[in-house]
């Protein structure tokens, strides 16, 4: 696997990529878990090169959130990235990304500033400002992006398709460890003890597609169930406990199959989130339901 650092020379490699074959880009911000290489497995299974970016993207971070602690591995995500098959590996830095003299940002109105963009004001700017650049950078085919991520996904998709960017979108399942905590690089925070108040966010989710399926459509009722469940297990007040549909983050008022329930919490400084499309498998307690 090479790695390059430059966006010059990584141009330069993507392109020689791209005149031989597809790309398939996966960006990261590293410290990269389990979800991160089912991203690289499925990159490498659908084109002839994987590129992955390792970024940690300062536009997306709001003040006072956790930029300078954000977990940083660039050795041990190397060494994963090789062994997931990547063949290259661009490890940008901010200084050459963000020149004192860059200001333009891709922006989506509501669309941005719903949910996720509400609690973090700006978020989507940088994320799209960010990914419109990588794609420029690496000219990729598919680019690789994780279910945990929804709200992410569809701003993702809805710019491609605005811009008329020429990239196929392809979202992987949500990786959860057996006890449905979803992976996260910043579950790295979690004690012990937090950890376990965590799996509140995938037992309201649980909890909402078993009500589901026993034929409740209300989303008064269902969003209830949801803060119900929180409520009793975390220990401060979720940022939001929704149903919405998926295409525009509308809250239908009756719900359903394909609505997605969303869930946002803080759980001691770290700040989680996780999601499930109702009528879809849930993880570990998919036979369950
Ligand atoms: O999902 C992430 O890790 C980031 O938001 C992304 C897509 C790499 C952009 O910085």
């Amino acid at each position: 696997m090479d790695i390059l650092r430059s966006i010059e020379a990584s141009r330069a490699a993507c392109a020689e990529f791209t005149a031989r074959g597809t790309v398939g880009l996966v960006p990261t911000m590293g410290a990269l878990h389990d979800g991160h290489l089912s991203l690289v497995k499925a990159a490498r299974s659908q084109n002839d090169f994987v590129v992955a970016t390792v970024f940690v993207n300062p536009l997306q971070f709001g003040q006072g959130e956790d930029l300078q602690n954000y977990p940083r591995a660039e050795a041990e995500d190397a060494q994963r990235l090789k062994e997931g098959g990547v063949d290259l590996t661009l490890f940008l830095n901010a200084d050459e990304m963000y020149t004192s003299t860059n200001v333009t940002r891709i922006t989506q109105g509501e669309l941005g500033t719903a949910l996720e963009g509400a609690a973090r004001p700006g978020h989507f700017d940088g994320v799209l400002t960010v990914v419109c650049k990588l794609f420029h950078i690496t000219t990729p085919a598919r680019a690789y992006f994780g279910q945990k991520d929804f709200q992410q996904t569809v701003v993702v998709r809805r710019m491609v398709s605005d811009l008329n960017m020429p990239v196929e979108i392809v979202v992987c399942p949500t990786c959860r460890d057996p006890d449905g905590l979803a992976l996260s690089s910043r579950n790295a925070y979690l004690s012990p003890v937090e950890r376990t108040e965590g799996l509140a966010l995938i037992a309201s989710l649980l909890e909402v597609q078993r009500q589901f399926t026993g034929g409740k459509r209300t989303s008064a009722a269902l969003e209830a169930a949801m803060r119900e469940v929180l409520s009793q297990k975390l220990t401060k007040s979720p940022d939001y406990a929704a149903i919405i549909r998926p295409t525009n983050f509308s809250r239908p008022l009756n719900v359903e199959v394909g609505d997605v329930a969303v869930v946002a919490a803080p759980v001691g400084s770290t700040r989680l989130l996780d999601n499930h499309v109702l009528g879809d498998k849930l993880g570990p307690f998919s036979n369950s339901l």
